[in-house]
């Protein structure tokens, strides 16, 4: 009999490390025609081949090169240089992640072709229509056959949007996965050697939502905030292309003493960066995870997050935008540590071979 083909989508920075051990635990089962597809939605070395090369992933089998445009034209471009992939891969399965662009485009191509979908972080909602990512969310998990969530809650957001509990799988979290698999590896990066940092405190930065940073005057407030926390604790700030572009074309001035920008990290160096940090003042959705598990502070500067476990048993704090208040937030987060914070259920490491487990069962019964 021939191995099912399974094509396992990866566009933007945060698909590479959730892709990685899904990769690997279906590797590892010999049951299946793997076909890694790379949409480049993201494209920039440090946002794309670094990912590759520190994770250890293969090339890719097709590269799309889509690059960056309106949400309109980036999902029309997938999704029309997807389709003949998957048409010559002749799929049985479609395995995507996270929540990006190609993540909802892919999806729409493969079930409009009648491949099925797995989505991996199924169910995450943010309640907050104005994130592209929550359309990109609810439009994937409607459609998908096999939704892997990743916290309870996740369960309850997609019974109550209708989706059948049958294909519900409590699998876990991949990117804690990685986190684990690298850490090694990530010990081994120079990157605090590199910026001065060994032995020192420092927090680190990470600020790429559209929300926060496609108004100079919120990226300019947020700055501010910034370079107040920095006074009493130096800040390191890889900072987003998307970011980086309003901060050089608006002249936003960082304050260099307190708040370092530097380029976008690579996956074991900002691993190591986190892992060293004092407290992390963040707008992404995994870095709160990754802190959680790591039991690093989290500030989340945003009014919303689609993890809420991450605040309500690890480390996070949703601490909005206004300056003030964040600047507060990190003084006591910074005195007083992360507390009683616990790691969720199934952040074991363990995710992806469950993963597998459920693929295995899905293809094979099915043929
Ligand atoms: C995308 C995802 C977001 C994710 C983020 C992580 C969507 C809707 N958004 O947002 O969920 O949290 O990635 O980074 O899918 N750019 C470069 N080089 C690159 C990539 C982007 O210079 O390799 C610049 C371009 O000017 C581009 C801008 O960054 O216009 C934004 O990139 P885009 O992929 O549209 O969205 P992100 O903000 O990265």
């Amino acid at each position: 009999m021939t191995k099912p083909t399974i094509v396992l989508v990866a566009g933007a920075r945060p698909n590479f490390m959730k892709v990685a051990p899904v990769w690997r635990a279906l590797t590892a089962t010999k049951k299946f025609r793997l076909v890694l597809v790379h949409t480049g939605q993201h494209y920039d070395d440090n946002m794309s081949k670094v990912f590759f090369d520190d994770l250890r992933l293969p090339k890719p089998d097709a590269y799309l090169g889509v690059g960056s445009a309106s949400h309109a034209e980036q999902t029309a471009r997938i999704m029309l240089a997807f389709e003949p992939v998957l048409l010559d891969a002749d799929a049985d399965l479609v395995v995507v992640v996270g929540d990006v662009n190609s993540t909802m485009a892919c999806t729409l191509v493969a079930v409009k072709r009648d491949v099925p979908v797995a989505h991996v972080e199924a169910g995450l909602r943010s309640f907050d229509r104005t994130m592209p990512e929550e359309t990109n969310r609810r439009v994937t998990d409607i459609l998908s056959d096999l939704l892997f969530i990743h916290s309870p809650e996740a369960r309850d957001n997609l019974v109550r949007e209708g989706v059948d509990p049958a294909k519900i799988h409590f699998a876990g979290n991949v990117m804690i996965d990685s986190l684990q698999y690298y850490a090694a590896d990530a010990e081994k990066s120079n990157v605090l050697k590199t910026l001065g940092l060994e032995g020192t405190r420092f927090g680190l930065v990470t600020l790429h939502r559209p929300s926060n940073v496609d108004d100079p005057a919120v990226l300019a407030s947020l700055m501010g905030a910034l370079a107040e926390v920095g006074k009493d604790c130096p800040l390191v700030f890889p900072v987003h292309p998307r970011t980086r572009a309003v901060i050089e074309r608006m002249g936003i001035e960082a304050d260099g003493r307190h708040v370092r920008l530097i380029e976008p990290a690579g996956y074991l160096d900002f691993m190591k960066l986190m892992r060293y940090s004092s407290v992390v003042l963040t707008d992404s959705g995994g870095i709160q995870e990754e802190t959680t598990a790591l039991g690093i502070p989290c500030l989340t500067i945003r009014n919303n997050t689609e993890r809420p476990v991450t605040v309500e048993v690890g480390t996070n704090r949703l601490v909005g935008t206004r300056p003030e208040r964040i600047v507060s937030e990190a003084r006591d987060a910074l005195q007083r540590g992360a507390g009683n914070a616990k790691i969720p259920d199934h952040w074991d490491g363990q995710a992806a071979p469950r993963i597998a487990q459920v693929i295995t069962g899905f293809l094979y019964e099915q043929s």
